[in-house]
């Protein structure tokens, strides 16, 4: 049986740009693994938490050392690499924020990563699946727009998605989704529908082979 993990970021439910593009992702995945097991996790309404001392150091310390605080961080960590392990396609649906990923995801990337557990040593947990990305940009970072070069996100997340060993990784792009919303971008309005619909076109088929 076929599973999917949808990680889902944007706070903003029903007007997320992200989250539409993802729900056109999740009903053609669905149709195409009738039976398949999807599984969400929504980091907008249960954030995981920053990693602090006790969830790092539990990884150097002998288990039988570590504290109470310890075992129940460590175990967290190891229950969300089991998660993203244990299945055979990831979609991270997300916005950008200040020109990166919000810090939420983030959190979650730095939950996830276990030296000589999860790690970027190539010998990884998600070698053989594949990895979609879903990011809405309310600007534009495309080659000739004002601030090309300023966007410190989809490199980042294709980087991690290959250094934990997936070769098959895809970002699903929308642009120019402040068109509309804030002045001086009506021009705009145009370029930012086409590009949503663009976005939810290859959602549709990502998963077609
Ligand atoms: C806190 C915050 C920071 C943002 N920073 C950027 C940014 O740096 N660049 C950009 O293009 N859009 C930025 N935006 C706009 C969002 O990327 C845009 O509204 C996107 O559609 C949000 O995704 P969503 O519609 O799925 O919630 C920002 C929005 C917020 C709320």
């Amino acid at each position: 049986m076929s599973s999917l993990l949808v990680i889902e970021v944007s706070p903003g439910g029903e007007h997320s740009v992200s989250r539409g593009i993802t729900a056109e992702f999740v009903s053609a995945w669905s149709a195409k693994n009738p039976g398949g097991n999807v599984i969400t996790r929504d980091l907008a309404k249960d954030p995981v938490p920053h990693l602090d001392g006790e969830a790092i150091f539990a990884g150097y310390t002998p288990v039988e050392a570590r504290s109470e605080g310890m075992v129940a961080k460590h175990a967290f960590r190891n229950d969300l690499i089991k998660e993203i392990t244990g299945v055979d396609h990831i979609v991270i649906s997300t916005p950008m924020w200040n020109w990166s990923v919000p810090s939420v995801l983030k959190a979650y990337i730095d939950q996830i990563i276990i030296p000589g557990v999860l790690d970027g040593s190539g010998a990884a947990g998600l070698t053989g699946k594949k990895v979609t990305f879903v990011v809405a940009q309310g600007g534009s970072y495309a080659e000739g727009a004002p601030r090309h070069g300023w966007d410190y996100e989809t490199g980042y997340l294709k980087l991690v998605a290959s250094a934990l060993g997936s070769t098959d990784v895809d970002i699903i792009l929308a642009e120019l989704t402040l068109a509309g919303v804030v002045p001086g971008m009506e021009s705009l309005i145009g370029k930012k529908e086409e590009s949503i619909a663009a976005a939810k076109a290859q959602a549709k088929v990502r998963d077609s082979a």
